[in-house]
């Protein structure tokens, strides 16, 4: 069946704050932090977000917001940007590589920028799974006892990829064309 997503920027109102403190509150196994969020805590982070140029967005199948995905320490300079805040609500699991490969074309087509880097829990298997199987990503660091969850040391993995590589490999995912919406911002 075909469906389509689209990216449209995170707004700071109660309707995406409720989307976005969902789907963390859901999978804190696999954010860096153990406490469950606030409303009033997301809002913050979004205020601060805006003011700093962030990029964060919903992700939206037929038009039902079902993730996040965004662009964060965006360096204009050195045209380079982290990405991540990633989560698909589970009841619409199997988007998130058509959301991936919508940001990397935006990362690096729309924006040129040269690279782009994630991090993520050396745990977390989908995301090697994607990162490294799937888009090519170089993972170019592991930041050992970088985070502590329940008492718990974890490392993080960090994934790097440039504009070059993604040039020569986004062809790869051309099937996913039909699934395409549009980038708003
Ligand atoms: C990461 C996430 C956003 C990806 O979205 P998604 O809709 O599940 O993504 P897709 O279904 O398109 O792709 C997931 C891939 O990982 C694979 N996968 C799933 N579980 C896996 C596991 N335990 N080990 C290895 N690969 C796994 C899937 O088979 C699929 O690969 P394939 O298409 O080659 O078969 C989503 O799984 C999620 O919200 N996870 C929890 C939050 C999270 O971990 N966010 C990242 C924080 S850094």
């Amino acid at each position: 069946m075909t469906f389509r997503i689209d990216l449209r920027l995170m707004r700071n109102d109660i309707h995406d704050s409720r989307l976005a403190v969902k789907l963390i509150n859901s999978n804190l196994d696999w954010f860096f932090f153990d406490e469950p969020i606030t409303i009033t805590q997301h809002q913050e982070f979004m205020e601060r977000s805006i003011t700093r140029g962030d990029k964060p967005f919903v992700i939206e199948k037929n038009g039902i917001s079902c993730g996040t995905i965004g662009l964060y320490a965006i360096d204009k300079k050195s045209a380079s940007t982290q990405w991540g805040h990633f989560t698909i609500d589970s009841q619409h699991q199997g988007i998130g590589t058509i959301a991936e490969y919508m940001l990397l074309d935006y990362i690096f087509l729309e924006n040129k920028f040269d690279y782009t880097y994630c991090h993520t829990l050396a745990t977390n298997q989908t995301m090697i799974h994607l990162q490294e199987g799937k888009f090519g990503f170089t993972r170019e660091a592991t930041l050992a006892k970088h985070v502590i969850k329940k008492g718990q040391h974890f490392d993080v993995f960090k994934f790097g990829l440039t504009s070059i590589k993604w040039t020569k490999q986004r062809q790869k995912f051309s099937g996913l064309t039909p699934f395409i919406g549009k980038v708003k911002t």
